[in-house]
């Protein structure tokens, strides 16, 4: 048996995710690999990465409980898990958005820790949040030069290379962003954080409300994003196909790392489907 609607609609094939043979392969259990002394050394000269991070809003409550990630230059990473489990916590985390009480986040070796979202941006990190992502009032073009205000005389160059992935944008330029579907606004999001020139790219459920043949287009987006050079960590609510599409891919649930492996491992991994993907894949 094979997941129903992925053939096809992503640029590469080979993603089908066979279940039963899955089911009996218990060669590869996301529970294995996930020893923390393998992830610290397969961590080592990451691009970004966190490490033990505490992170909550209230005082005295902890939404984060210790969250491990890395992604290595050129990675596509996904972060799956259940509605709550503090996946928008972990990257507001990274993107300076949500107080880390202990941990660190360290890019490129530079402890990053507690630096505001703008700092990060010039850094090289690019952050689409899960709503509110684009601005409805203004324009397309509007929207690129706010993701790019920090550098405004690089526009014609870095627009140039968001029109190459996103052409439909640049034949619309002059249109309100309010006025777009939502999966040309999960464009213009993206290219608004392109605009930076990002080194790697914080994406929060860029599938999420779209219909299936939207969300399909957007994961071809994000693995062409991915192609073009920037390193990619997505969270997403379609676990499957996320994983399907990502080189490594962490369960998290109650604000812990309750798995990681390859995209793969974990897709086929029993107890990931049992107590993820099930429920997870069929929302
Ligand atoms: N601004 C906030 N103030 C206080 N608590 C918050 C805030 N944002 C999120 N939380 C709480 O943090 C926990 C984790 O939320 P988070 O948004 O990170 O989950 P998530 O894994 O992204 O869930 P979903 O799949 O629904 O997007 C939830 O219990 C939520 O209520
Ligand atoms: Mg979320």
């Amino acid at each position: 048996m094979t997941t129903p609607g992925v053939q096809g609609g992503l640029d590469e094939p080979g993603f089908e995710v066979d279940e039963e043979a899955a089911a009996a392969d218990a060669q590869v259990r996301a529970g294995d690999v996930l020893s923390r002394d393998a992830h610290l050394a397969a961590a080592e000269g990451a691009l970004l990465r966190c490490d033990e991070v505490v992170a909550g809003y209230v005082p005295g409550v902890n939404i984060l409980n210790g969250c491990d990630l890395y992604v290595q230059d050129g990675e596509l990473v996904g972060i799956i898990g259940p509605n709550g489990a503090g996946k928008s916590t972990l990257l507001k985390a990274m993107f300076g958005l949500v107080t880390i009480r202990t941990g660190t986040v360290v890019l490129r070796g530079e402890d990053i820790t507690g630096l505001k979202a703008h700092s990060l941006v010039r850094k090289g990190v690019g952050f689409v949040p899960q709503t509110e992502n684009v601005f409805p009032s203004l324009t397309i073009e509007e929207n690129m030069q706010m993701g790019l205000f920090q550098a405004p005389k690089r526009f014609a160059e870095r627009f140039d290379f968001v029109a190459g992935l996103f052409p439909a944008l640049a034949d619309r330029r002059k249109q309100r962003a309010g006025s777009l579907s939502g999966g040309e606004r999960q464009m213009v999001a993206m290219g608004r954080a392109l605009m930076m020139e990002p080194s790697v790219l914080l994406l929060d459920e860029p599938s999420a409300g779209l219909s299936p043949a939207l969300q399909d287009e957007v994961f071809i987006r994000v693995r062409q994003i991915n192609k073009a050079g920037v390193s990619v960590v997505m969270v997403e609510q379609n676990a499957r196909r996320c994983l399907q599409i990502c080189d490594r891919g962490y369960v998290l649930d109650q604000g812990r790392n309750a798995y990681t492996a390859t995209g793969r491992e974990l897709a086929k991994d029993p107890k990931v489907i049992e107590l993820y993907l099930g429920t997870l894949a069929k929302a």
